[in-house]
């Protein structure tokens, strides 16, 4: 089946011009195009189309798919075989600017999309004088929030991805698993948490003083309290982060990018729950907001698992 990579979300927004701007100036990406009330971005090394896809709708924001590669166009027909003989209902659609195009729902109902080809566009990598905000770079992950996230770390597996870390006690199903395809530690990203949701889209960024003028053109823009979480480092994938809110609350990470797995003998690293290495090394918990809220999927009703009762901020400070 081949998979290669995530390679693009859509999203709904309120307002088209104002989340255009957000993702011009803050995030750094580049508007490929917009149609009507469709809007086409990319990052500043990326040939292809989009890797963000946004709609302009009255309704709740909310995601409408996930978008991932796969090599060639015969690996969409492989993967349409073992998705309906696994029980799934593959579908063929049309998408513009894309080649042919699949769609399935996974296990919890999250729309993904499959295609080999995209209209390609220049590379602005070397257009140094334009970029903007956190320049960012490419589409490097998906963060869902799954109520039951060994099921879904099997439904992917299946699918042929790999288990680069994990979260869990030992011999206990896991609270988080990080999923790949492109050979860096996550593709895909599940955590215990209501869902399924989309907690984040991340994009790579080249070093850490893009973080921080991310930051600082937030707060000059008067968006300030849109960044979220951070500048901080992860404990697994041991990157440099920030966490951002778009004007309708749908959550971007910029991140200085991982390191390479992709040998086959490569163990998945295990993190020990309660570890509080996992979520920050260094530095004060997540606020509440972080740990609970979330993009819905369209038609998802999001499922709040048994036990969830992250350390926020909150707690830790009442604590
Ligand atoms: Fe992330």
């Amino acid at each position: 089946m081949n998979i290669t990579r995530a390679s693009h979300v859509a999203l709904t927004v309120s307002d088209l011009d104002r989340s255009i701007g957000f993702y011009e100036r803050v995030v750094g990406l580049v508007l490929t195009e917009r149609e009507g009330s469709t809007a086409y971005l990319r990052g500043l090394e990326e040939a292809c189309h989009h890797s963000l896809v946004l709609v302009a709708s009255g309704d709740e924001p909310r995601c409408l798919r996930l978008g991932f590669r796969v090599f060639e166009d015969e690996d969409l027909h492989a993967l349409h075989e073992r998705l309906a003989t696994a029980g799934h209902d593959p579908r063929w659609v049309d998408v513009a600017h894309q080649g042919p195009t699949l769609h399935v729902d996974d296990d919890a109902g999250v729309r993904l999309e499959f295609c080999a080809t995209m209209d390609t566009v220049p590379r602005r990598l070397t257009h140094f004088s334009t970029y903007a905000g956190g320049s960012g770079q490419r589409l490097d992950h998906f963060q869902l929030q799954s109520p039951d996230v060994a099921s879904g770390r099997d439904f992917y597996c299946a699918l042929g991805f790999r288990i680069s870390e994990y979260i869990a006690r030992q011999g206990e199903p896991p609270e988080g698993v990080f999923l790949q395809r492109k050979g860096n530690p996550h593709d895909l990203v599940l955590f215990t948490g209501p869902g399924p949701r989309l907690h984040h889209t991340a994009f790579t960024t080249p070093d850490v003083h893009t973080l921080v003028r991310a930051c600082d053109v937030a707060g000059e823009l008067g968006l300030g309290r849109n960044v979220e979480r951070g500048p901080g480092r992860h404990g697994p994938g041991h990157a440099l982060f920030v966490y951002l809110r778009d004007p309708d609350g749908h959550r971007v990470e910029l991140f200085t990018t991982h390191y390479q797995v992709m040998d086959s003998e490569n163990e998945p690293v295990r993190w020990e729950p309660g570890d509080p290495r996992i979520a920050i090394p260094w530095g004060l918990p997540a606020q509440s907001s972080w740990h609970e809220e979330a993009t819905v999927f369209a038609g998802v009703p999001a499922r709040t698992p048994a036990s969830y009762a992250p350390m926020t901020l909150e707690r830790f400070l009442a604590s």
